[in-house]
Order: structure tokens, then C-alpha cells, then sequence
């Protein structure tokens, strides 16, 4: 996993020209000559590609790409391909990373393995009958499976292990019955064999039961592949380390601060799943699913102040892959895989889970400091400099004024920068 860096690769990276920055990568390992000609060309053009991913293509929808940097995850330096369009995620990510790489690690890992799929019995006549059949033939039920669809998963060292019973009340003094199909899909996501599997096992159920199968799809809450992180720093201020415990309780016990801590944890995980062609509905489903377990929406990172050490930890479900779909087809998505230089799904997973957490740190460490607005509106002087419509002479001057008055309002806004482009041009106008 990672590339082979040397740390003072990432220095000043931010303050780098695009031109430097692809050297550095290059010189990095992350990226090869080829990479760079690709993105610098603009990226895919090829129109048949979307065609074969979509329906009534009529082009594409670019996002930005960056690469936050700093991350040293297990051990391993790494560059984070991010495709995103929010100002101050990225410069954000790599401030944190560097802070945690001066203090303390990011370690992760895997806790299961195996991806569930659902099998609805709506209305079952006796679930206990159906429960008592589907165990004396689960064995067989899970080898026709392997044998005639997870064929390929099975050679790789996966398919499908278990099948669990569940009993769910309709609400109107009957039950439901619902099918676990549990499966290792190894390097893949896994939905659509795991999709494929459930209703190759519609048949044989009903045959066995005699009940009727009303539906079959995975579950996207998979609490049976969840991913941690975890990070642990010493030696920083213990009132900033106690404000930041603070700030993640709140999280934990308020589900309107939760969804916003959340949200901030995502800033880091979606433009991973974006720039790796990942399916990021179903990730975000899952962990919003996982983060109300409890029956409250609740933060899925948590922050402690421990014997003098800040620890945060990071556990949710994060079910990506690195092989099959668009992960495969899409070439600025197998560049930013070849830059993660990950080995399977399950190292992609943890990278995720640790730019999460380590981006919900870099959050509260502003908002438990200087609050979010200096930094985000400092990063957001750029975009307001260029909405003003300042030319590449007028913008060095637009940014300096404008950094001046945020520092001495503490806000900032589009007419302030319409107003320092006016004040110089009309004094450039006087000075002729
Ligand atoms: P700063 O201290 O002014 O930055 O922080 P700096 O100029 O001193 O640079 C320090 C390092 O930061 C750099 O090192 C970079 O790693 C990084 P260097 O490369 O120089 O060796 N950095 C940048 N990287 C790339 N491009 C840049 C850049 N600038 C700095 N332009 C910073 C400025 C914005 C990083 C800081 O104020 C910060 O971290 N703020 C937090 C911003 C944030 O969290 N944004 C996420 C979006 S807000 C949101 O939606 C989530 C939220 O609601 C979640 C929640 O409520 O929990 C807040």
C-alpha cells in the first residue's frame, strides 16, 4: 500500500504551481508520464466509455481533482486522490495529516468481511417451519450458489458463507420472514453478485418452504464488514485536546450536531469514493444507516482526551472495491487508484476511514479554535477575487485587500471584493 515517498516531497506542496505539483508526483512515484498527459489533456473524453455506463448520455459532469497530502496511514506515506467541489476539504485533509504525522499515527483495519444480502418472505404462513427447512438445507442452498453463480468469487478465495433467519413483525399481527445471504465478495463491491445470488436462491427457497419470496436485494447497512480507524496524538495542548472530547460528545448525544459531524467526516470519504469510480450513495446510505443503529443519528467518529493523549476513532460500514465496474473502465479512476497504490478493497476501505476521521479532526480543531470561517474564507478569497471579475494582474492586489479586511472583520463577501476592484481600478484610472 502507498507509495514509495520521502516526506519532504509534501513540503510546501500547497504553494506549488500544477506544473510542480505533477513533478512532485512524478518524482513521488504517485503518478506516471502518461497520467500526466491524460489529466493535463482535460481528462476522458471518450464518449462511447459513457455510454456504456449510462443511459441517454449527452456528456460529461467534471469535478475537480486534487490530492491531499501528509497522510502517513499504517506506516505507509500515501497521496489521497480527491474529486471534489467544496473549497477547503483538501487544504484541510493535509493540514491535519501533517499535524497528526508531527504528533502521533493514523492505524486502521477491517473488522469482517462478508456483504449481506436481503430475501423477503412478506407474509410468511409458519415461520417456524420456514426457519427449521432453510437451516437443514442451508448448506446445500449456499454450495448450489457457490457452484452455479459465486463460481469465480469461490476461486478467489470468497462466495457465499451463511445464511441467517431473521423474523420481522408487519405491524398488522403477522410476520415477515427475511433471508440473510451473507458473502465474501473479496476485491469486488459486490452488488450485483451478491444481487445475482439472492435471486438465483428465489427458486430453490420457495421449492424447499413452500413460502413465496416477495423480493431479493443486498443491504447497504453491512455491520458485517465495518471499517476502523483509528488516530492517536500526544503532546498537544490539553484544553484544545479537552474542547475537541467536548465537541465530539455533542456529536454523540445531539443528532442535529451529529448530521453536521457526519457530514464533515464525508468531506473526506466521498471524493475518495468519486475519484475511485466507488459507488458513494450506497457508502453514505450504509453509514448514515449505521450511525442510527441505536435508534438515534449519532456521530460515527468519537474523540477522547485519554491519559494524555488525543485518540479518535472512526467505525462504520465502507464497502467499496477495486476491481469490476466503473473502477476498472474509467482511466482517471484507475490513475487514482495506481496513486493509493492499494493492494484490495479492504486496504481501499481503510484509507477511507482514515481521511474521514482525520478530516473530522482538522473540523473541530477550527471550530474548536478559530471557528471555520477564517479558513474557509481564506481558501474562498480565490473564488471571490475571480467572481468580482478580477484579471491576473488585478487578483495578487484583490486577494491582499481582501485577506485584510477578513482578518479585521472577521467576514468577507462578494460586494466587499467587487468594492476592492473598483477602489483600484478608478485609482489606476487616476494615476494615468
Ligand atoms: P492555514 O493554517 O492557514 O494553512 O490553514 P497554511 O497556509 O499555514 O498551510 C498549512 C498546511 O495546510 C499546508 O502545508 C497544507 O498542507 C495545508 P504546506 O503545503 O504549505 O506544507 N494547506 C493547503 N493545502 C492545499 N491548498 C491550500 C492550502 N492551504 C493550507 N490552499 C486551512 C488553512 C483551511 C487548512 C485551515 O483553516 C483549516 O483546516 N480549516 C478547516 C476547514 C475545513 O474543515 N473545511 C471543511 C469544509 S467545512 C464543512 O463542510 C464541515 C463542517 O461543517 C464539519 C463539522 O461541522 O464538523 C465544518
Amino acid at each position: 500500500m502507498g507509495t514509495s515517498l520521502k516526506p519532504d516531497l509534501f513540503q510546501g506542496f500547497s504553494k506549488l504551481s500544477r506544473e510542480q505539483r505533477f513533478a512532485r508526483l512524478f518524482e513521488m512515484g504517485a503518478v506516471t508520464r502518461e497520467d500526466i498527459q491524460f489529466l493535463n489533456e482535460g481528462g476522458i473524453k471518450d464518449f462511447s466509455l459513457a455510454e456504456n455506463f449510462i443511459e441517454n448520455v449527452i456528456g460529461y459532469f467534471q469535478l475537480p481533482l486534487g490530492v491531499a497530502t501528509n497522510f502517513v496511514i499504517d506506516g505507509v506515506e500515501m497521496v489521497i486522490p480527491m474529486a471534489v467541489e467544496e473549497t477547503s476539504i483538501i487544504a484541510a485533509a493535509s493540514k491535519t495529516a501533517k499535524w497528526i504525522r508531527e504528533h502521533g499515527e493514523i492505524t486502521t483495519k477491517s473488522l469482517g468481511h462478508l456483504i449481506i444480502g436481503q430475501i423477503q418472505i412478506a407474509k410468511v404462513q409458519n415461520f417456524e417451519k420456514f426457519a427449521s427447512l432453510v437451516e437443514y438445507h442451508q448448506q446445500s442452498l449456499i454450495n448450489e450458489a457457490n457452484r452455479q453463480v459465486s463460481k469465480n468469487m469461490v476461486e478467489r478465495g470468497g462466495g457465499v458463507k451463511e445464511i441467517q433467519i431473521r423474523r420481522i413483525p408487519r405491524g398488522d399481527g403477522e410476520d415477515m420472514a427475511i433471508l440473510h445471504v451473507l458473502a465474501d465478495p473479496c476485491d469486488a463491491m459486490g452488488a450485483n453478485i451478491m444481487n445475482q445470488v439472492c435471486e438465483f436462491l428465489k427458486t430453490p427457497i420457495e421449492e424447499i418452504t413452500g413460502e413465496k419470496v416477495t423480493m431479493c436485494i443486498l443491504s447497504n447497512l453491512v455491520d458485517t464488514k465495518l471499517t476502523q480507524a483509528q488516530v492517536r496524538l500526544r503532546g498537544l495542548d490539553p484544553e484544545l485536546c479537552v474542547r475537541i472530547q467536548e465537541a465530539s460528545l455533542f456529536a454523540q448525544q445531539d443528532p442535529y450536531r451529529a448530521a453536521t459531524n457526519n457530514k464533515g467526516v464525508l468531506n473526506g470519504i466521498d471524493p475518495i469514493l468519486i475519484a475511485t469510480g466507488n459507488d458513494w450513495r450506497a457508502v453514505e446510505a450504509g453509514i448514515h444507516a449505521y450511525a442510527a443503529r441505536s435508534g438515534q443519528y449519532r456521530s460515527i467518529t468519537k474523540w477522547q482526551y485519554i491519559n494524555e493523549e488525543l485518540v479518535g476513532t472512526f467505525i462504520a460500514p465502507l464497502v467499496v472495491g477495486t476491481v469490476g465496474g466503473v473502477t476498472k473502465l474509467h482511466p482517471t479512476a484507475q490513475i487514482c487508484l495506481n496513486m493509493l497504490n492499494v493492494e484490495n478493497a479492504s486496504q481501499l476501505s481503510r484509507v477511507m476511514a482514515a481521511v474521514g476521521l482525520v478530516q473530522n479532526l482538522g473540523a473541530l480543531r477550527a471550530l474548536t479554535t478559530v471557528g471555520i470561517i477564517e479558513g474557509h474564507m481564506k481558501l474562498h478569497i480565490k473564488n471571490l477575487t475571480l467572481g468580482a471579475g478580477a484579471s491576473e494582474d488585478e487578483q495578487a492586489y484583490v486577494q491582499g485587500k481582501l485577506e485584510e479586511i477578513l482578518k479585521l472583520k472577521k467576514r468577507i463577501s462578494l460586494h466587499n471584493a467587487v468594492e476592492v476592484l473598483n477602489e483600484l481600478r478608478s485609482r489606476n484610472v487616476f494615476s494615468k
